[in-house]
């Protein structure tokens, strides 16, 4: 299969770093799935979660995975390059995943209060954005808007699919499965290596 020749590929090429920026979604648990599969093909991982994301998530689990600390605060002290810009120039690629419609608004209107999105904006790496909501969330007018901005920024987006919601409704809104994710990954490092 197509996927399995990209990932044997991925394990020749050099490591990568890829910033995960973990959002407030009930599909946050499946970041973890990410994480290991991109370990497995030898990246270096570290993740950035927001603050709605630690009701999903702990940073115990993000940071046991990826074997990196895991960033949440905008105003940690003890380091000397704000961990916003230290993240932003480590990161060969940031993959968002799950993105919320929030966290999509404040990239689209170039806002930097909290710690992933200022991250974003300080990064010259690639953006990959995998959203997660609700389907009225998504067809509203304003995440629509918000998405063609980012697009003409040149950010990447892959799904969101279709299928039953944490909501309890059949409609568009999912995270799309790992292995898509993994597919728009290494294909987005490849054009830019
Ligand atoms: C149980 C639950 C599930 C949620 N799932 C989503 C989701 O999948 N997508 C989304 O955009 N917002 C979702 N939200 C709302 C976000 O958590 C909320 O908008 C928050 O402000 C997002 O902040 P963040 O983008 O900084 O993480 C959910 C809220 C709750 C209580």
């Amino acid at each position: 299969m197509k996927e399995t020749i990209e990932v044997k590929e991925m394990k020749n090429q050099n490591t990568s770093n890829i910033l995960i920026g973990v959002c407030g979604s009930i599909a946050a648990y499946k970041t973890c799935d990410l994480i290991n599969r991109l370990r497995d093909n030898n990246c270096n991982v570290k993740c950035v979660m927001t603050n709605s994301a630690l009701n999903f998530i702990t940073p115990l689990t993000l940071e046991t995975l990826s074997k990196n600390p895991v960033y949440h605060k905008m105003f940690e002290t003890g380091y000397y390059t704000p961990e916003h810009i230290s993240l932003a120039d480590w990161a060969g690629l940031i993959v968002i995943a799950p993105a919320t419609a929030t966290t999509i608004a404040r990239m689209a209107n170039g806002l930097a209060d909290d710690l992933l999105a200022s991250t974003v904006l300080a990064t010259r790496a690639p953006v990959l954005i995998c959203p997660a909501m609700n389907e009225n969330m998504w067809f509203h007018p304003a995440t629509k808007e918000n998405v063609s901005r980012l697009k003409s920024y040149g950010y990447s987006f892959i799904g969101p699919g279709k299928g039953m919601l944490a909501c309890g409704i059949e409609g568009h809104g999912r995270l799309v499965g790992t292995d898509d994710i993994l597919k728009s990954i290494f294909s987005i490092l490849k054009k830019s290596k």
